[in-house]
């Protein structure tokens, strides 16, 4: 795949010093996607290729159809939004994330970074702003691996990090495939011909975390994402009696399902002060009262700040597992589903994004991202920083997840400067008059 080489001089911001998005109109867009898949705690549950995700992308289609894009959908469903540049041959300066979401999520992970892109699009229309290269709005299909796994899956193929085919055939708990669901709700494209250039690649996004908050910052400067490593555990002990089976003679699956969870918690914490390690699915069979449990599934998500952490975590969880099926006569299967290293991101983008922060006057700070995003695959092929603005009390992957207005809106000037200054302006003919 190609990636372009960005000019060494930084550009300034020009006439356009004062263009601003409308943050009202980004709002009220967040608001009414929010509609689609809304949950009486004020959340969305819109799970990546469920017939609501489908509505959702419609409602984006339409929004970019109304603004002259061009839309591509390729063969795992990413959606491709494009406005022409004067220069149309150049490869395109993109933005985008993801519309869908966790079964119990808020309105802003991914949407946000998503709308934000629609925004700078209608900001450009609005002032009658023709960039040199051309601005591409996407919306990766499936960023939250909560529905299917891997996580990233549109970004990941689309960067090479596994194969379509490999996306295609993943199938999610009731044994439906990643290529089924997408004929379902209309989103199966065409791969294109050859590889796509991308000249750059910006993501905006709810930072997930609390550190903007207690910093009272509005801006962080990403500066590069944890590694993370995703298992499915299957421990097969035996079923039995829960009264005539002494404690000595059982093979109790969820008794050593909770020395893993135990162990999960205390390896991360020895891996700090970035180590995470989470336990968040798990399935008890037969789940009933007086018998003792025969098989437990569960999920290990595991995350680092550099890869030698990483690997560490993953041998002493290996390690865990080994010496707690010798010990109990419980068999352990531990099976990697999900890994990649830590990623820097492009420091020319990172340092363009903290002289945007600063000349719009809005306070910002350095910051590493716990969460994946699109844009940690994006980085692999051209390149790609993030932007991240506050979230209330740190809390995502929660329906109560907030944001504030005037921070989205300062995240999305923050995008849009940073768009243009990559794309290069051509005309801007109202802007200038009105300058
Ligand atoms: C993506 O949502 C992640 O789990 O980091
Ligand atoms: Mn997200
Ligand atoms: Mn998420």
């Amino acid at each position: 795949m190609n990636t372009s080489t960005l000019p060494s001089q930084e550009p300034d911001a020009g006439p356009l010093a004062e263009l601003r998005i409308d943050g009202a109109r980004l709002w009220n867009s967040l608001m009414e996607m929010a509609r689609i898949g809304a949950t009486d705690k004020g959340g969305i549950c819109r799970l990546a290729l469920t017939e609501l995700d489908g509505q959702g992308r419609d409602l984006v289609c339409e929004w970019a159809r109304a603004l002259n894009c061009d839309i591509r959908i390729d063969a795992i469903g990413n959606i491709f939004m494009r406005r022409a540049g004067a220069r149309d041959d150049l490869p395109p300066v993109m933005t985008g994330s993801h519309i869908d979401t966790q079964p119990t999520g808020g309105k802003f992970d991914g949407n946000y970074g998503v709308l934000a892109g629609i925004e700078v699009l209608r900001t450009l229309r609005d002032n009658n702003i023709q960039t040199e290269a051309p601005i591409e709005v996407v919306a990766w299909t499936n960023e939250e691996g909560s529905r299917f796994v891997p996580v990233m899956m549109g970004s990941g193929v689309f960067a090479g990090a596994f194969t379509l085919e490999h996306a295609l055939q993943q199938r999610d708990r009731e044994g439906i495939s990643v290529a089924q669901a997408l004929k379902d709700i209309g989103y199966a494209g065409k791969q294109p011909d050859g590889p796509v250039a991308v000249r750059a690649y910006f993501e905006a996004h709810i930072e997930q975390g609390p550190i903007l908050e207690a910093r009272d910052k509005t801006i962080g400067v990403v500066q590069a994402a944890l590694g993370q490593r995703w298992y499915d555990v299957t421990l097969q002990g035996m079923e039995a009696h829960a009264g005539p089976t002494p404690m000595d003679l059982r093979r109790d699956a969820l008794l050593s399902a909770s020395k893993i969870i135990q162990a999960v918690n205390s390896i991360a914490l020895k891996h700090g002060p970035h180590g995470r390690g989470t336990v968040g699915w798990i399935d008890n069979f037969p789940n009933s009262r007086n018998v003792i449990p025969g098989r437990v599934k569960l999920t290990v998500d595991l995350r680092a700040a550099d890869d030698t952490t990483l690997t560490a975590m993953d041998t002493a969880l290996r390690e865990l597992c080994r010496s707690e099926q010798a010990e109990s006569g419980v068999e352990i299967g531990l099976e990697q589903v999900v890994y990649f290293p830590p990623q820097a991101f492009d420091g020319q983008l990172v340092a363009r994004i903290e002289a945007c922060a600063d000349e719009l006057a809005l306070s910002a700070m350095p910051i590493v991202s716990g969460a994946g995003h699109d844009a940690v695959y994006l980085a692999r092929v051209a390149p790609a920083a993030m932007i991240f603005v506050p979230c209330k009390d740190g809390i995502s992957h929660n329906e109560i997840e907030d944001a504030r207005p005037e921070h989205l809106e300062a995240g999305c000037n923050v995008l849009l400067h940073a768009m243009l200054r990559t794309a290069g302006v051509a005309t801007a003919e109202q802007a200038k008059e009105d300058a």
